[in-house]
């Protein structure tokens, strides 16, 4: 035998390939179906590249092989798939020398990086899930920097949708967790923030494009149009004064300044969801690069104009008018906060956070001003709103609906956003700020709302020199336990308690923040519990491994358990992808399938 080269593999004669039809060429490298087919010769994966199924039992018909699995048909010659779903079958090189048959053993691509992206794009524009989870992985392997990875779906999103949605929600929430993540959850987490955008994208027409205004009005200007367009639900408008914001002075905090005020024209719209998605396109920005703003901020628009208010709703009006309430102390508020707002060394924020869970508004509200008389800022404020809020979920009775989590979660995630957009404004303008404070007072009557679902409260454990030694006390042994755990449904309070267990030892949170991610990314998780988990990561941060701290994450904890588990059908997604570009075996050919 005379081998081209070295890199090539013996498949077998011309006369036994003519004879049999078809081999299937093993090594090291992945299986190699080589086909005769009408005087010429042709090599492919034999593994199908839908689900791994040996492509040597499917049928060959006018140039067409056809998978037995699930009927996919691929064009012989090239492997590429007239069933999208199915993914393009790898093809490699062959030779005929002296009549015998050689194989090239490689599938890689000149320029790797570029043909997943390529990949990718394909993927996100026809929602085939296979296709991205590849594609992501293919560009992982390629040492693609992840930042590129989520900017490609984010601005997909932002082009092939009219507006920001859920999809995107997730693409931000779980990118802000990689930093936490170990490779292969990092994987997931691209995975379902990606297939999630396209999820949403699917079947939508298009953003159309606005422009900004001629002129150049400053903030102030631009901050009073945008909310005068709210209020009148007036998008056309809105966007353009947006888009001329950008185009004027495109720094993140006098953005978010000027989007708080409008967004806060309205009190908890769309039961907080609004807000947390200018929340989340600014974060989505800091991942991206603020030179694609004009791109992605105005996508948060729509939403923020046809929002429906809590002015709206029976509960915030009777037999409190929370409203009136909250209007009134928001006009309070010049008044109250220093002109300069530079105060430093308030911190009764745990304090505040406990008067916020009470059960008189009233006296809710005189907390919170007392607080600013006593020097706290609106960041202060929002921190503490936050950690109440996830007191409220790790209160959580669970003789409560199970609906009810929901009621819960909204409120800790509105939190969370108005958290990170005071953040981002800062303090350098007092009178700025004043506005979007309303968030504030917006979410602590939103907090008080929900005080039903802590009668009675359920236990925080660990309290009260709680030892909880019934529990494993070596890390590893908890975090499994913890995923065991999320294994089975309705374990919220073991969920807590190992969690409790696990901080109280003083075990790494990194690890098991990770180990929560986990729970959450081998899941097909709703909504919800992605935006759960990264407010709660986001919040434990703040805190650090603290009581409050603990509490953030128990609260994560008991959220996550009460929806675990799922189907996991997009893990077996993911699985199957990862698989298929490491080359492996997904069926054996042999006696599986009756050969
Ligand atoms: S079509 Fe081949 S495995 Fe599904």
């Amino acid at each position: 035998m005379d081998a081209p080269n070295k890199e090539f593999a013996f498949a077998g004669s011309l006369e036994e390939l003519k004879a049999k039809g078809r081999l299937v060429v093993h090594g090291r490298h992945r299986p190699i179906l080589v086909i005769y087919d009408r005087g010429r010769v042709f090599a492919l994966d034999n593994r199908c590249p839908h689900m791994g199924f040996p492509l040597e039992r499917g049928s060959l018909e006018d140039g067409i092989l056809t998978c037995h699995w699930h009927h996919a048909r691929f064009d012989l010659e090239s492997g590429c798939t007239f069933d999208l779903w199915a993914d393009d079958a790898p093809i490699c090189p062959i030779e005929v020398r002296n009549g015998d048959v050689w194989v090239k053993p490689t599938f890689g691509h000149a320029n790797p990086a570029s043909h997943w992206r390529q990949r990718l794009a394909d993927g996100l524009a026809h929602d085939l899930g296979l296709v991205v989870a590849k594609a992501v992985h293919g560009q992982l392997v390629a040492d693609v920097p992840r930042a590129d990875i989520v900017r490609q779906v984010a601005l997909f999103g932002a082009q092939n949708r009219d507006g920001w949605g859920v999809g995107l929600t997730i693409l931000t929430a779980l990118a802000n967790l990689l930093p936490f993540l170990p490779e292969e959850e990092a994987y997931l987490a691209l995975f379902h923030g990606a297939r999630r955008v396209a999820a949403d994208c699917d079947g939508e027409a298009p953003r159309r494009e606005r422009a900004p205004l001629g002129s150049r009005p400053d903030a102030i200007v631009l901050k009073g149009w945008l909310r005068r367009w709210t209020r009148v639900r007036h998008r056309e408008a809105a966007e353009r004064t947006l888009l001329t914001a950008i185009a004027s002075d495109p720094s993140p905090p006098v953005l978010a300044d000027v989007l708080l005020a409008a967004e806060t024209e309205r009190v908890f719209a769309d039961t907080g969801h609004s807000l947390d998605f200018i929340n989340k396109a600014f974060e989505c920005l800091d991942l991206i690069g603020w030179e694609h703003a004009a791109a992605l901020l105005p996508t948060v628009v729509g939403q923020m104009v046809a929002a429906r208010g809590a002015e709206e709703s029976t509960a915030w009006r009777q037999p409190v008018d929370l409203v009136t309430l909250c209007e009134e102390t928001a006009s309070q508020l010049p008044g109250l906060f220093p002109a300069s707002g530079a105060r430093d060394g308030w911190s009764d924020h745990a304090a505040l956070a406990r008067e916020l869970l009470g059960d008189d508004p009233a006296r809710i509200v005189d907390a919170l001003k007392a607080a600013i008389r006593a020097g706290a800022l609106p960041v202060d404020l929002s921190r503490s709103l936050a950690y109440g809020a996830a007191l409220r979920v790790a209160h959580f009775g669970t003789a409560n609906e199970h609906a009810d989590w929901e009621t819960a979660h909204h409120v800790f995630t509105f939190a969370n956003a108005v958290d990170h957009m005071l953040n981002r404004i800062g303090t350098s303008n007092a009178d700025g700020f004043v506005p979007a404070v309303r968030g504030v007072l917006h979410g602590t009557m939103a907090l008080y709302l929900t005080r039903y679902l802590n009668v009675p409260p359920a236990r925080i454990p660990g309290e009260n020199g709680e030892q909880l030694d019934d529990l494993p006390a070596h890390a590893d042994t908890i975090r499994a336990t913890l995923l065991d755990a999320f294994d089975r449904q309705r374990q919220v309070d073991i969920a807590a308690r190992l969690v409790a267990r696990h901080l109280t030892l003083g075990h790494s949170p990194q690890a098991l923040i990770a180990t929560l991610a986990r729970a959450v990314l081998r899941e097909d998780a709703g909504f919800h519990a992605y935006q759960m988990l990264e407010a709660g990561v986001r919040q434990f941060t703040v805190w650090g491994n603290t009581d409050a701290g603990r509490h953030i994450l128990i609260a994560v904890a008991r959220y996550l358990a009460a929806h675990s588990p799922t189907e996991r059908a997009a893990l077996q997604t993911a699985d199957i992808a990862r698989r298929l570009m490491l080359g492996a075996e997904l069926h054996q050919e042999s006696g599986a399938y009756g050969g």
